[in-house]
């Protein structure tokens, strides 16, 4: 990864743990409004397979996506690129170095990437002004993110086994991944940057897990391996496997449906659209 921290993606576990997060995507791809001549920057692009989409219906124009997962941009080259549609490694905390910040995008896109690329509060809001930066004067900025109170059970079951694992609570919190902001913060950052913001909104959407598998890499375990990574390796090696349990024995009954079994996450999205004038 082009950032401090380990790479935890692969695309094989992605497409077991996490398929629907690149396909629960209607309502911000309907913002995002591609074009067949649009030029789009797609911030945490991952494996590439939303983007290769995007990249259809922007067939006269241009798409690029960036992320700093190595094993997620070398997927992205191998299976998805063409003449219009191209993948770049890169820290998009650091954006300030990136030649591709240039003046020149019609839009630039994310979806659930930016909750981990603001994570670190002194970058936080470059990636806005950088993006800001990229855009044509009359362009879009325009994601979806996890929101305020986003996956609040996880954070909460996560937090309390880090506890009784010997972290302190400070050391807990910093374990902790994601910055879920609120829409108020989002609105006054945008604006602050320059962004006239159009849509800013925030929508409770309980989430259907991917289903188990013999191997532990679908459900919840699966989603909690691959998404909550930075948590459990924040706790020794040798206390990983009871940490883990201990998550899912919590979180099991709460998440599952009685009916059928279906396992749900309290996911909350934040969507936003913002035009540079
Ligand atoms: C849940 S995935 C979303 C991927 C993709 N946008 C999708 O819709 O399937 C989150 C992505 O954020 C990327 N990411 C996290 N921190 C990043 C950073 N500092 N710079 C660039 N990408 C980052 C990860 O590598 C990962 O690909």
């Amino acid at each position: 990864m082009a950032s401090s921290n380990s790479d935890i993606w692969s695309a094989e576990k992605y497409k077991t743990a996490a398929s629907f997060v690149p396909a629960l995507t209607t309502t911000v791809v309907k913002y995002l409004d591609v074009q067949p001549h649009d030029h789009i920057l797609d911030i945490g692009c991952g494996d590439g397979t939303l983007t290769t989409q995007l990249a259809k219906t922007a067939s006269s124009g241009r798409i690029l996506g960036l992320d700093a997962s190595q094993s997620f941009i070398a997927s992205a080259q191998k299976q998805h690129t063409t003449d219009a549609c191209s993948f770049k490694l890169q820290d998009c905390t650091q954006l300030d170095a990136c030649s591709d910040v240039d003046g020149s995008w019609d839009k630039v896109f994310s979806n659930a990437a930016l909750h981990w690329i603001l994570r670190k509060p002194d970058t936080r809001v470059d990636v806005f002004r950088n993006a800001h930066k990229a855009l044509k004067s009359g362009g879009r900025l325009v994601f979806e993110m996890g929101g305020a109170g986003n996956v609040a059970e996880v954070q909460a079951a996560c937090t309390a086994a880090s506890l009784h694992c010997g972290l302190s609570i400070s050391e807990a919190r910093e374990a902790n991944p994601w910055f879920f902001p609120s829409v108020k913060w989002m609105e006054q950052t945008l604006a602050d940057v320059g962004f006239s913001v159009e849509i800013c909104e925030l929508e409770y959407r309980p989430t259907k897990l991917n289903p188990d598998t013999p191997s532990g890499e679908g459900g919840l375990i699966g989603w909690l391996k691959l998404l909550a990574a930075p948590y459990i390796t924040a706790v020794p090696e040798s206390k990983r496997e009871a940490y883990l349990q201990e998550v899912c024995d919590v979180l099991d009954p709460i998440m599952t449906h009685e009916e059928d079994g279906t396992k749900w996450m309290g996911y909350t999205r934040l969507r936003a659209v913002a035009r540079k004038p």
